[in-house]
């Protein structure tokens, strides 16, 4: 579900970080950042029926719990060169322990409220049917 993408150079004056799109498994067509996030506060609590996302920490780290069904994965996200892909049907639940963390989000499509689906049962029931299919 992650992948390294070295997109971090140390320079002497500093660091410069570095995507290339053609790395990543989609093609973007929309970049959202989280910052000022209060340590301990739970985002997230959603999951996309379609959207594909790549994710990634440029300061501090997240700890992001991740749902496929009711099988659960833990990720701690530092600026390490790692990109978390979060492909559809994925309930995703984060928070930082550091101020000052910074979330980089690459998307495959525009915004659309109408893809989340941001209540816990109602996504393992989504999860359920879309799986019996
Ligand atoms: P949400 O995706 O739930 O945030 P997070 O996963 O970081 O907790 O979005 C929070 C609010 O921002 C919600 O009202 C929808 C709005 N929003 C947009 O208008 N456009 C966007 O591209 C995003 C990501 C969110």
């Amino acid at each position: 579900m992650s992948v390294e993408i070295n997109y971090q150079i140390d320079l002497n004056s500093g660091k410069l970080g570095i995507i290339e799109f053609k790395k990543l498994n989609f093609s973007p067509r929309r970049l959202y950042w989280i910052s000022d996030l209060i340590p301990g506060s739970i985002r997230g609590n959603h999951a996309h029926k379609t959207l594909r996302q790549a994710m990634f920490v440029i300061a501090g780290s997240i700890n992001i719990k991740l749902y496929e069904g009711d099988k659960e994965i833990f990720r701690k996200l530092e600026p390490s060169g790692q990109v978390l892909y979060i492909e559809p049907g994925i309930w995703r639940e984060f928070w930082t322990d550091e101020p000052g963390s910074v979330v980089f989000v690459l998307c495959d499509q525009p915004f659309n409220e109408s893809d989340y689906i941001r209540d816990f049962h109602e996504y393992i029931a989504w999860f359920k049917a879309k799986n019996e299919c």
